[in-house]
């Protein structure tokens, strides 16, 4: 597997210092549990396979998708599929976040049980017990709102809406490319729209389109070209709501590849991205603005931090950290923090760093860390992430959604 610059450019002088505390998940939940903080507790010190946040990263993260939405006057509703964590969820908050956007039920639910407001699920809920906990959802969080594709699941929810005196928040799903969920742009979707707004029940809010085909189209250009493509049709089809007369008023969409060519369409009114706040490898593959190859525009914040559990060669050393420890949905793995180093996955719990281009040492025993490949399902292996300020670990994150699909 060949290093990219990225990694390079952020590659530590020297694999991190060896544990001199050592202390195990019970300890630091118990020093967690007693409120004495984690005070004293060091990357180094802690249990490996695990997740860490840079925290100096992801703040940037968070700060320069803030003050992009609002330099654009549009509202940013991040998405927690990537994080499912409700403290990033408050920080995004706290930025001035509408709320946050959630892929299933759950983790809506999830959200919502942390004091989440402003939720928008962006997967149908299709079926007896989704639309009744959707309802039920409501009921807590009455701006919840939810989506429709088609006209048949609208009048189901209007009828399980009647049924139970609660008012449904509905976005109309538009698919501009991938042909997953949503319906496609034009005179059907106006037509749902109008629908949703006519049906006991239901409120209109407006428009959901996401274009994941987007996202990670290499080069600016090209994904600028084809977002636009793309992503034109949906927003006239949001515009031609509003001539009808049906009352949509949000117009949501875009991804951390496309937050900064989607505030340019006119018409938009939310951002829904989700991986800027962490980043992951593949992320950082498609490309700057500048005709740059690395994607600098968010910082890698999320890493798996890692023991060096065998080294008895010397172009290789194998670490604690293998197929369970990362996500494997991509041709490419994690980006170990180490000059000129490079990782293959060896086994379950086992993982290969490459040593013949090292601009380091690494040593038996020594902590290394890696930029996670796929930020979402990588965060979704882990209960907790630590925050770390430098070395320093400054809180634990439990990461509640995880495995709530
Ligand atoms: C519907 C929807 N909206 C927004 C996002 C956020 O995209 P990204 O994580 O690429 O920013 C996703 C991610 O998969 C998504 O599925």
């Amino acid at each position: 597997m060949k290093q990219t610059v990225a990694t390079a450019a952020l590659a530590s002088a020297m694999p991190a210092a060896r544990s001199t505390n050592g202390y195990d998940l019970e300890e630091i939940e118990r020093k967690l549990a007693k409120g004495s903080g984690i005070s004293g507790v060091h990357k180094a010190d802690l249990p490996t396979p695990s997740l860490i946040l840079n925290l100096d990263h992801f703040e940037h993260n968070l700060q320069h998708a803030a003050d992009h939405a609002k330099k654009h006057g549009l509202g940013l509703r991040p998405h927690a599929k990537t994080h499912k964590t409700p403290e990033i969820c408050k920080r995004q908050i706290g930025l001035g976040a509408l709320g946050v956007s959630c892929a299933t039920i759950r983790e809506a639910e999830v959200m919502s049980s942390h004091g989440i407001q402003g939720l928008l699920i962006t997967g149908e809920l299709v079926g007896p017990n989704k639309i009744a906990r959707l309802i039920r959802l409501t009921r807590k969080a009455p701006d919840t709102m939810a989506v429709v594709d088609n006209p048949l699941h609208a009048e189901m929810l209007s009828e399980a809406a009647q049924a139970a005196k609660v008012k449904l928040n509905i976005m109309v799903d538009i698919d501009p490319t991938g042909r997953r969920t949503g319906i496609a742009p034009g005179s059907g979707a106006v037509e749902l729209g109008k629908k949703v707004d006519s049906l006991p029940g239901l409120e209109l809010w407006g428009v959901h389109g996401y274009s994941g085909a987007s996202s990670h189209v290499k080069g600016f250009k090209e994904r600028k070209q084809h977002s636009e493509k793309f992503m034109t049709p949906v927003i006239d089809s949001f515009k031609a709501m509003q001539k009808a007369g049906a009352p949509a008023r949000i117009m949501s969409g875009a991804s951390t590849g496309t937050y900064n060519i989607d505030s340019g369409l006119d018409g938009m009114t939310e951002l829904q991205v989700g991986s800027y706040a962490v980043m992951d490898v593949d992320y950082r593959r498609i490309g700057g603005k500048g005709n740059d190859e690395v994607y600098t525009d968010f910082k890698p914040a999320l890493t798996v931090l890692a023991t060096v559990m065998s080294k008895n060669y010397d172009d290789i050393a194998t670490i604690d950290s293998g197929i369970k420890s990362f996500a494997t949905d991509r041709a490419f793995g994690p980006e170990p923090l180490l000059e000129g180093v490079t990782y293959s996955i060896n086994g379950d719990e086992h993982g290969r760093l490459h040593l013949e281009n090292a601009k380091v040492k690494v040593e038996f025993g020594d902590k290394v860390e890696l930029i996670v490949p796929h930020c979402d399902p990588n965060v979704n292996l882990y209960d907790r992430m630590y925050v770390c300020r430098g070395d320093q670990v400054v809180e634990v994150w439990k990461v509640e959604a995880r495995g709530n699909v």
